[in-house]
């Protein structure tokens, strides 16, 4: 072959090597999440996500008119009640955070895209995402069938509010059916679902504890978010939620699980979304605050490779930021 094939022939200058580019960035594919509070007056910032605040909810206009003017294809919802209990019953308040900031941006900006994370993990006073029961053992565990029905009226508060994709994350067997049936019957066909279809009980969600304030006061995530070393299961998780009806599905973290997202990207038609999580995003801020790596480039590549590895869209804390950056 050599010398005659050369693959530096099409490297040479920067017009070659963009005609041969195979995948490319675009504002449109960045989701921006944003935490919107019940209690503040001014935003906070998260002290674990450098350049995250937490909003009141009298900025949700102000936001959305700014993620439309950027291009992001749109934005989801976290909420932080002014109270907490067992059930998490807030999440399904008409006038919680989120629905109040879903009419607010809707309002302000009719055609940008707006998602709702579906999940009482911020509403609960014990942190973990349902309602609790005891085992046969005796140890708390959470009741997957309870829990459905406080999330199957939170999302339904949400459509009511005006939400275009409610995206429930919260790992409940059958909770996309459910879901997809409450929305129905109420009228809310239109309101599409994109699951959480593949969430790993992950250490990369760490930082978003204190953006959420959803810490689990005892024990950890392992009983319903899916186990670290297993990828044939997240075939499996896929094939449950598009036989429920989930019009999108998503693989949460991104990049140490790239792998897995190149095999659902291979066995679905359906969109497919990854979430670049707060832990993946506080890496790069840490470093590049250190001077260790350039912030743009090494945000911009990480952001290219979860795309190249199949996804349709990113959530992502970075989307302003790489808005800007791509113009
Ligand atoms: C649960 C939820 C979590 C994240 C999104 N939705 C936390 C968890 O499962 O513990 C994590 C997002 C991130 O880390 O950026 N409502």
């Amino acid at each position: 072959m050599f010398p005659t094939i050369r693959p530096r022939r099409l490297r040479r200058t920067a017009a070659l090597r963009a005609l041969v580019r195979e995948v490319r960035l675009d504002p449109a594919d960045f989701v921006l999440p944003l935490f919107f509070s019940e209690t503040l007056a001014e935003p906070r910032p998260v002290g674990t996500m450098p350049g995250v605040d937490q909003l009141p909810v009298s900025h949700a206009a102000n936001i959305a008119r700014e993620a439309l003017a950027a291009g992001l294809g749109g934005v989801i919802l976290f909420g932080l009640p002014k109270e907490k209990d067992a059930r998490g019953e807030a999440a399904c308040d008409p006038n919680g955070p989120v629905p109040q900031a879903v009419r607010r941006m809707k309002d302000a900006a009719p055609d940008l895209v707006v998602m709702t994370d579906t999940c009482v993990d911020e509403y609960t006073d014990h942190g973990h995402c349902g309602v609790l029961t005891q085992d046969r053992r005796g140890v708390m565990v959470v009741d997957n069938d309870a829990t459905l029905d406080v999330l199957a009226r939170s999302a339904l508060e949400q459509a009511k509010a005006g939400a275009d994709i409610v995206a429930p994350s919260y790992m409940m067997d059958g909770r996309v059916g459910v879901i997809r049936r409450t929305l129905d019957a109420e009228g809310f066909t239109d309101v599409a679902i994109l699951s959480y279809a593949v969430k790993y009980a992950s250490a990369f969600y760490g930082p978003f504890r204190e953006a959420a304030d959803c810490a689990p006061k005892f024990g950890d995530r392992t009983g319903y978010q899916m186990d670290p070393g297993n990828a044939r299961e997240a075939l499996r998780e896929l094939a449950l939620d598009e036989a429920e009806g989930a019009d999108m599905v998503m693989v949460k973290p991104a990049l140490p699980y790239l792998d897995i997202l190149a095999r659902v990207r291979e066995q679905t038609n359906l969109p497919l979304a990854a979430y670049n999580v707060s832990g993946e995003y506080a890496m790069i801020k840490a470093a590049a605050k250190a001077g260790m790596l350039d912030e743009k480039r090494a945000t911009l590549e990480a952001l290219l490779s979860i795309k190249r590895a199949g996804a349709d869209f990113i959530l992502t804390y970075h989307a302003l930021d790489a808005a800007q950056w791509l113009d």
